[in-house]
């Protein structure tokens, strides 16, 4: 038994905020964004519209794509470090808004790999038969933990969500799944203040995120290569078994590093930090759904994806589309 993405789903706001914007804000330009990072512009939420509001659309179109009645869904898990409230969780305020009951409904923060540790969480839910048809989301309004006049962060971050839907299949689906984290490095990309150890501050930059780009950049290399790599031989294949390369969409030198070491091509590799930035848990979804709406990806493909954010965790999966 296989779990198997049957139909992928995304949405950003419409509101975009361009380097252009940005070099009227923070002291940076186009060029460096663009040579650094690989963003040229992202979307950002306005003030009407909280993580789940997000979800609830990208949602939508996986469920309208899926071809599927939505009371078949018994299971949502939502990827988010920005919920909309503490309290209920994403997932439980996705299912109300979609008019479903009855099954677990969470969200797990795991940031930047939330969607990836949401997809193996489903992944266990559907091979254990306590799900035949799951609801994966990662979603972020990050522009809302981001100091707009900080220019190491806010020419980096997004808002947005991207929706799968999962079916048990004895055919295709995911091959291998791996997550993993290591909190030594917590201190590296953090929200110093809010919630519960430092609720409350006079400084509103506090409660934004605070990041060692270049000691993240590093770590991140170094893991992502080793888990590619890890992903690879634990599943029997080889790069050139790998139709389709979908990483984390934090910065385009990251990922070429990465593709480098594993032989990929570029023409493998799905980027789309160019059009939304990073968007943390939502990046990868909002890749994949963004390749198979320009034909690139299709049926039959066999995908590598790949995750690493805060925390820091990681995670890698494969399947077979
Ligand atoms: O998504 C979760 C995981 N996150 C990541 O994986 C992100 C990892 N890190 C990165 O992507 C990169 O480290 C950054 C894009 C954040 C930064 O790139 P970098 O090549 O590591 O630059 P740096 O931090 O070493 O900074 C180089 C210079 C500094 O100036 P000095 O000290 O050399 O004079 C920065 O102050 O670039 C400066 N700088 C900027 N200049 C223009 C930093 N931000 C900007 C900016 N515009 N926006």
């Amino acid at each position: 038994m296989k779990s198997k993405i049957i139909s992928i789903g995304s949405y950003t706001p419409n509101n975009i905020v361009t380097n252009q914007d940005l070099e009227e804000r923070v002291d940076t330009t186009d060029e460096w964004i663009v040579s650094r990072t690989g963003i040229k512009e992202r979307p950002i939420a306005d003030d009407s519209q909280a993580t789940s509001d997000l979800a609830y659309e990208a949602a939508k179109i996986a469920i309208e794509r899926a071809n599927i009645d939505k009371s078949e869904i018994d299971l949502i898990i939502v990827g988010t470090c920005t919920p909309d409230v503490a309290t209920p969780n994403v997932g439980t305020l996705i299912q109300k808004r979609l008019d479903l009951k009855n099954f677990p409904a969470f969200s797990i923060e795991a940031a930047c790999s939330g969607f990836i540790y949401a997809l193996n969480i489903a992944d266990k839910f559907i091979k254990s038969a306590d799900s035949k048809c799951a609801l994966v989301v990662g979603a972020e309004t990050l522009s809302r933990i981001t100091n707009w006049d900080d220019r190491n962060t806010c020419v980096l971050f997004a808002d947005g969500a991207g929706a799968a839907i999962l079916k048990p299949s004895d055919d295709r689906g995911i091959i291998f799944s791996e997550l993993g984290a290591n909190g030594e490095y917590a201190e590296l990309l953090h929200v110093p203040y809010g919630t519960s150890r430092k609720p409350k501050t006079p400084n509103e930059d506090d409660y934004t995120l605070k990041m060692s780009g270049n000691e993240v950049f590093k770590v991140a290399v170094k893991t992502l290569e080793e888990i590619a790599i890890d992903a690879l031989v634990k599943s029997n294949l080889e790069s050139k078994d790998i139709d389709w390369f979908i990483p984390h969409q934090a910065n385009m030198r990251i990922i070429q590093a990465v593709a480098k070491r594993l032989e990929l091509p570029e023409e493998k590799v799905i980027l789309s930090m160019d059009i939304h930035g990073n968007t943390s848990a939502a990046s990868i979804p909002l890749a994949f759904d963004r390749a198979i709406q320009d034909g690139r990806i299709k049926e039959g493909d066999t995908i590598l994806m790949q995750s690493f954010g805060a925390g820091f965790t990681w995670g890698s999966v494969i399947l077979d589309l």
